[in-house]
């Protein structure tokens, strides 16, 4: 089936010329599937859902169809894509060495969260993956549509999330839409994302591993079963060069601006934004009598996520995402507890406040 809508076309403000135009299909999961297996077999761009956010996928062994990934998310060609496999021999068989942390890790946590860097084989993938680097970053993911795709394709496949570069990643096929509709030729449907925020990223290549960026998978988990270094998103390599180069300051932003306000300051700062003629957001924390569902308070939209850690993560960017098709100028969000489970979500809402 075919579903062109207004939002369709995207935003093609400043494309380069070689973005084509496509009218995005929508297909459904689990009959699409056969359907998206095969246009990614043929070369070309397909989204799909994981259990963390929607990815934009192409074989990762086809150079035009990697480039066209980067053109399409207007994305810098030095930040290297995660690979997608369906298991774990086919990630072995994409790295050059496998070490015991790699074994340990894969072997307890995939399918799941986690993306695990590793070197790379040789010609086993295109050099625009690792943008030209000797590391491949590749995960498993648990999402039975992401893995009956992989299954279909038979090819590794690449795939960052599926937004324009530096925004709100999706977690639903209507968030691919709103950011790449028009740009790419079809996103398979497979409902909303389980996890809601990026995979764990652990760097293996090195002794005691390092953490590259933190996900839904919870850090004391990896840390159970390998010693870990915080590298806290912002590792540099020989050179300066950053070794998980999409970890700069502002990211995974939405439109709206951002500000993270003190325990108990957020409903007053909201007050004062609306007060001064702003459309203002609040994304508070804890119970709440509407269950989560956006509503209208004393300072405006108001949603209420989960007190737990995971649970929060879930809903963010499903919440952030809302607020900002609300048109809000600016979003205020009430501190989130300064405690290990609660890292992933503290680095996302620092990074989109940046
Ligand atoms: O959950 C996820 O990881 C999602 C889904 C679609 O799998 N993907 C995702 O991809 O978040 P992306 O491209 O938005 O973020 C991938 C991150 C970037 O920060 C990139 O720099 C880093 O992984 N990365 C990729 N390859 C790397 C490598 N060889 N060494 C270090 N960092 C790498
Ligand atoms: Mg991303």
């Amino acid at each position: 089936m075919t579903t062109r809508t207004r939002q369709d076309e995207g935003d093609r403000a400043g494309d380069p010329a070689d973005v084509p135009h496509h009218a995005t299909r929508v297909l459904l999961a689990p009959e699409g599937i056969g359907e998206a297996a095969a246009a990614l077999r043929a070369g070309r761009l397909v989204a799909f859902p994981t259990e963390t956010v929607y990815g934009l996928g192409a074989r990762a062994d086809l150079a035009a169809a990697v480039r066209a990934i980067f053109a399409a998310k207007g994305r810098p060609p030095g930040n290297p894509l995660i690979v997608h496999v369906a298991d774990v021999a086919a990630a072995r068989a994409l790295a050059a060495e496998w070490p015991l942390e790699a074994e340990r890790l894969a072997s307890a946590f995939w399918p799941g969260p986690l993306t695990l860097v590793v070197r790379r084989r040789g010609d086993a993938i295109a050099d625009e993956v690792t943008a030209g680097g000797p590391t491949v970053a590749v995960r498993v993911p648990a999402h039975p549509v992401a893995l009956a795709l992989l299954r279909a394709a038979g090819v590794p496949v690449a795939a960052p999330s599926a937004n324009r570069s530096n925004t709100l990643s999706p977690v639903t096929a209507a968030h691919v839409l709103k950011s790449l509709g028009g740009r790419i030729e079809c996103v398979l449907d497979g409902g909303a994302t389980s996890r809601g925020i990026e995979s764990t990223i652990v760097d293996v290549t090195r002794s005691p591993a390092v953490l590259l960026r933190h996900g839904a998978l919870p850090l004391a988990d990896v840390e159970a079963l390998v010693p870990l270094v915080d590298g806290g998103g912002a590792v540099t390599g020989p050179g300066g060069r950053a070794l998980a180069p999409g970890s700069q300051e502002r990211h995974y932003a939405p439109r709206a601006r951002v500000v993270l306000a003190p325990a108990g300051a957020a409903e007053a700062i909201a007050e004062a934004r609306r007060a001064a003629g702003e459309r203002v957001g609040t994304l508070a924390r804890g119970d709440d009598a509407e269950g989560g569902a956006p509503h209208a308070g004393a300072a405006g939209l108001r949603i209420a996520l989960p007190d737990d850690a995971p649970a929060y993560a879930a809903r963010l960017y499903a919440a952030l995402h809302y607020l900002d098709d609300a048109a809000c100028d600016a979003i205020v969000v009430e501190a989130v507890p300064d405690d290990p489970a609660w890292a992933a979500v503290r680095d996302r809402l620092r990074r989109a406040s940046a």
